[in-house]
């Protein structure tokens, strides 16, 4: 059998920590150490120690929005026939998280942010009350996301109105997490790596000529789905812990009563890096793809920096780059002060 290895955790571990257990609210009947996601009554208990034994961490929630199907339909022929999305079915916002910004401010952002990606679709026919769900959700999920990862620079919001564009595989997602609520049709699937065959997993990971993705999973009655209108936050292979890269999949299309794909409206907030800045390369409005950049520092430099402190010099990091990048250069250099996002002719 291959080994597979996990990604060793990255940065340090930040959080604050509560003293309270998770209230573990719905464990499946089954045995629980084998359920990949814990299940917690807030997104706050995401914070909490017992979730770093899990790849996930799942709020269940009553209210889902299935009766919303024919408007999300509609409003997904009127917003490709408009051009408000395009082959990409989505819409996406970047809320930068290093400047900094005390909670209400990322708060006003998250907000800002939310109303953004909402305003197009409500013009087109969103309903106002899941306009207004969606709005609480980006405020109430989005800071503690952002606080599960406080060395990340930004996090993305994104809108999905899907039909087409869903992949169908099992998967780990290879960067650092992703807090997910599919409003209606279906939710992420997800399973414990213990009914996983990690050798065909690497070989359809890897390999053009892939298999049938489905013979990854041993057991598929050890499938298990978030729940629609739940919020799922799912680790992928680069969240700093070390148990991480939930094994997960998109669920099944659903069809409408005439064999066409029904809309399935989801809200996605994401953590690409945990370090380092981020470039989005896009084509035609489409994330094509990214690249992470960080600075080096040269060998010679924290030797430099040391003898000119000896001259009684404080020297001072000038950087264009965002501030936590700015900080780990000037660490590495053995330098205190740093001036961030500074511009040609601050520097
Ligand atoms: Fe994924």
């Amino acid at each position: 059998m291959a080994v597979v290895l996990r990604t060793p955790a990255v940065g340090h571990d930040r959080r604050e920590r509560s003293r309270s257990p998770p209230h573990i609210v719905n464990n499946h009947d089954k045995d629980p150490q084998l359920d990949a996601v814990i299940t917690c009554s807030s997104v706050l208990d995401w914070l909490k120690p017992e979730c770093d034994a899990f790849r996930g961490m799942v709020v269940p929630r009553s209210q889902t929005w299935d009766h919303a199907q024919h408007f999300l339909d509609r409003l997904y022929s009127r917003v490709v026939n408009f051009g408000v999305v395009d082959e990409s079915e989505s819409l996406m916002e970047i809320v930068p998280l290093f400047d900094g910004a005390s909670e209400s401010k990322l708060g006003v952002q998250l907000d800002a942010a939310a109303q953004r990606l909402l305003s197009p679709l409500v013009q087109h026919g969103l309903p106002a009350d899941l306009a207004a769900q969606i709005r609480m959700d980006v405020a109430e999920a989005g800071p503690v996301v952002a606080r599960l990862l406080p060395n990340a620079a930004e996090l993305m919001l994104k809108l999905e109105l899907t039909r087409e564009n869903i992949c169908g595989r099992w998967h780990m997602d290879n960067y650092v997490g992703r807090a997910i609520v599919s409003y209606n049709c279906a939710a992420t699937v997800h399973v414990h790596d213990d009914f996983v065959d990690f050798e065909r997993f690497e070989i359809d990971r890897t390999d053009i000529c892939r298999g049938p993705n489905e013979y990854v999973i041993r057991a598929r009655k050890a499938i298990r789905s978030a729940g629609v209108g739940n919020i799922l936050f799912i680790k992928g292979m680069l969240f700093p812990s070390r148990v991480n890269g939930l094994v997960h999949e998109a669920p099944d299309k659903l069809h409408r009563h005439d064999c066409s794909v029904a809309t399935r409206l989801i809200l996605k907030a994401d953590e690409w890096a945990a370090q380092g800045t981020t470039l989005f390369i896009t084509v035609d409005r489409a994330v094509g793809g990214m690249m992470l950049l960080e600075d080096t520092v040269r060998g010679d430099a924290r030797a430099a920096v040391a003898q000119l402190k000896a001259l009684g010099v404080q020297p001072a990091l000038l950087t264009g780059d965002n501030e936590e990048a700015g900080r780990r250069a000037a660490a590495a250099a053995g330098i205190e002060t740093v001036h961030a996002r500074g511009r040609a002719g601050h520097l």
